[in-house]
């Protein structure tokens, strides 16, 4: 298949036009949003969410978010909204921040692979919400990378991965946020964050003072146990180069990876000039959301790099900085190092 480039940026209504007409026919479209790119396609469509699946190699059995341009458009999606969904609404909507919510009669079954729940998502990135308007339609969209890959956050991201895969992308600008969305669960007996993001636990115990936040966000789930989100339990993010996470002072990470040899460094950029092995910076130490927008590039880069092991120096776990913590300890597979 002949993957559509459309020019969004000199281009905005024509691309708005098409893409809206594809997904409409039953087409998938990869479409920017503040986060990462996602990969949409119809929510009402089982046949065109399958081939998202397929598209990215993902499993059946992780479900995808849906995207709405308007609160109305919970209806039908979902049903017995608890009020404190709208107040959560109210507070992070339109933005970086999906809800898992008791799933309505009206879209596809494969949008939530078999669960009775269904996640959904109020973006503010301008270029979906027009797509969503424009063809009427609640857009069901994962991330726009292969299975396992770093999520994309600019166009070329999403057409090293699906070119030839999927049958247009909308190519935006980068993304803002640069991670993917805070996901927090409304159907168990408390809310549950399940992935941390851009709307960060301070932010959201305001609301919902009673918030748990899963093991799975900065554990690995033991042998045997349910992921409270399906996506929580493949391995994710990971370069094809072994990574290892490693947490302490700027001090002490820039003396361990100086006695390294066929290896390579993430750092911040206080400690660049003084590593002496190949290096890349993500931002600085105290700038968790440029550590955030910088994260996936950078995971996506290290592979030609060229050596054997990379060391990525851990951010602090405050603010958004737990969402890039959650997104490295996974491209490591766990694997950490404290000094
Ligand atoms: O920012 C984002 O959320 C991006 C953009 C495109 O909107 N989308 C995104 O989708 O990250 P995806 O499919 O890569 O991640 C969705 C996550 C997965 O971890 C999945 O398991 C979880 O949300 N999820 C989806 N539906 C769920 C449900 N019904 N219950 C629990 N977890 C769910
Ligand atoms: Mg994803």
């Amino acid at each position: 298949m002949v993957t559509k480039k459309l020019d969004a940026i000199n281009d905005y209504e024509n691309s708005i036009n098409i893409a809206s007409e594809i997904l409409k026919s039953g087409g998938i479209v990869a479409v920017p949003t503040e986060t990462v790119y996602g990969l949409a396609a119809s929510a009402f469509s089982d046949n065109a969410i399958k081939m998202v699946f397929t598209a990215k190699g993902r499993p059946q059995d992780n479900p995808l978010i849906v995207h709405i341009a308007s609160i109305d458009m919970l209806d039908g999606i979902t049903c017995d909204v608890p009020d404190i969904a709208y107040e959560c609404a109210k507070a992070f909507w339109p933005g970086p921040f999906t809800m898992v919510l008791p799933k309505g009669d009206n879209i596809a079954e494969s949008v939530s692979g078999g669960l009775n729940t269904v996640a959904v998502r109020f973006p503010s990135e301008k270029t979906i919400c027009d797509i969503i308007n424009t063809s009427g339609l609640p857009l069901a969209a994962p991330s726009a990378n292969t299975s396992g890959r770093p999520s994309p956050t600019t166009a070329a991201h999403v057409i090293d991965d699906l070119d030839g895969k999927i049958d247009a992308v909308v190519m935006g600008g980068d993304c803002t946020v640069g991670v993917e969305s805070t996901v927090v669960s409304l159907v168990g007996e408390k809310p549950r964050l399940l992935r941390p993001g851009a709307v960060t636990p301070e932010q959201l115990l305001k609301i919902l003072p009673d918030l748990i936040v899963d093991d799975a966000v900065l554990e690995k789930l033991k042998d045997g146990e349910t992921a409270a989100s399906p996506g929580m339990k493949y391995k994710h993010y990971a370069p094809k180069t072994r990574a290892i996470l490693v947490e302490g002072c700027s001090n002490s990470f820039v003396r361990f990876v100086n006695q390294k040899s066929d290896c390579a460094a993430i750092c911040f950029e206080e400690e660049y000039y003084n590593i002496n092995i190949p290096k890349i910076s993500y931002g600085s130490k105290r700038d968790e959301s440029t550590l955030a927008q910088n994260v996936f590039s950078v995971l996506r880069d290290i592979d030609s790099l060229g050596v054997k092991e990379v060391y990525i120096h851990a951010p602090s776990k405050e603010g958004m900085g737990l969402a890039v913590y959650n997104r490295l300890i996974r491209a490591c597979g766990f694997n950490v190092v404290t000094l």
